[in-house]
């Protein structure tokens, strides 16, 4: 249990892997309520398996359907209304050269890294007394900055997200609401470690000297994430918080 969380309510997105799933255990341990969202049921009820307390929720939600997102909010709030607050962790990567870059893979990037979150807030905000405060944070990538190849949809969604935050934190302030951004360099996830990772993804990463610090564990992630979420960032809005294992620039 942890001060200020107890009997809150958080909605994690994204919660039936990784970062997401870390954010999602980390807040039962406080002593929060989880709505989980994702696609993969299994996953989430893993997730589920791995939390304290009860009275957690989980959702399945596909978040390139943006229509849909809604009936998510509308699920969520019949669970517990007010909210305190939003881990946005659903996120989809994938390196291509621009000859493979077309505009379903574009779409699909901008969609669930970007437009979901806007859509997801903005179904919040609405239907919440202005008030009441919400705390939101988002998990953005140094990817944003755009130094890598290989990287545009993805590299260009995060830095949509950051710049979408950032200006709805602004726009929000006086409603109560606060949004931060926790930026990472490669995490221990299924998303930099699955897929065509080739052999030791962190032995590579030290060696070359990319990330000398090694991959992150997804609950030093889950803890930034917490302390933004939590008392500890009631000063914190619009900012970015980055976690970056040493890699430069
Ligand atoms: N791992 C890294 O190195 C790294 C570094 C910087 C930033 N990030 C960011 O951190 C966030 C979490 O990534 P992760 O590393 O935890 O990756 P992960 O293990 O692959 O998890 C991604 C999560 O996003 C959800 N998701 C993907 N597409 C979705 C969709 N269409 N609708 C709803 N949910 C969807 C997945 O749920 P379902 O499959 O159940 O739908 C899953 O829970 C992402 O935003 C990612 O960009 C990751």
């Amino acid at each position: 249990m942890s001060a200020g969380f107890e009997g809150k309510a958080f909605l994690v997105t994204g919660a039936s892997s990784g970062i997401g799933r870390a954010v999602a255990v980390g807040l039962s341990r406080r002593g929060a309520k989880v709505a989980l969202s994702g696609r993969d049921q299994e996953a989430l009820a893993a997730t589920l398996a791995q939390m304290e307390g009860a009275g957690h929720l989980s959702l399945r939600a596909d978040l390139c359907d943006i229509e849909g997102v809604e009936g998510l909010v509308d699920k969520v709030l019949a669970w517990r209304e007010p909210l305190d607050g939003v881990a946005y962790c659903a996120g989809i990567a994938g390196r291509a050269r621009l000859r493979d870059t077309g505009p379903r893979m574009l779409l699909e990037r901008m969609t669930v890294n970007c437009f979901a979150f806007v859509e997801l807030l903005r179904q919040i905000v609405r239907r919440k007394k202005k008030t009441q405060p919400l705390s939101v944070v988002a998990i953005s990538s140094l990817a944003a900055l755009g130094h890598d190849r290989y990287l545009s949809a993805y590299a260009a969604s995060k830095a949509a997200l950051e710049a979408a935050a950032k200006s709805l934190a602004v726009e929000l302030l006086p409603r109560h609401v606060r949004i931060n951004l926790v930026r990472c360099a490669f995490v221990d996830t299924p998303m930099a470690t699955g897929g065509d990772a080739l052999g030791d993804f962190e032995a590579q990463l030290k060696e070359s000297g990319y990330q000398p610090l090694g991959l992150i564990p997804p609950a030093v992630v889950a803890d930034a994430v917490a302390r933004l979420l939590g008392p500890e960032g009631a000063w914190s809005t619009g900012q970015v918080t980055t976690i970056n294992a040493g890699v430069a620039g």
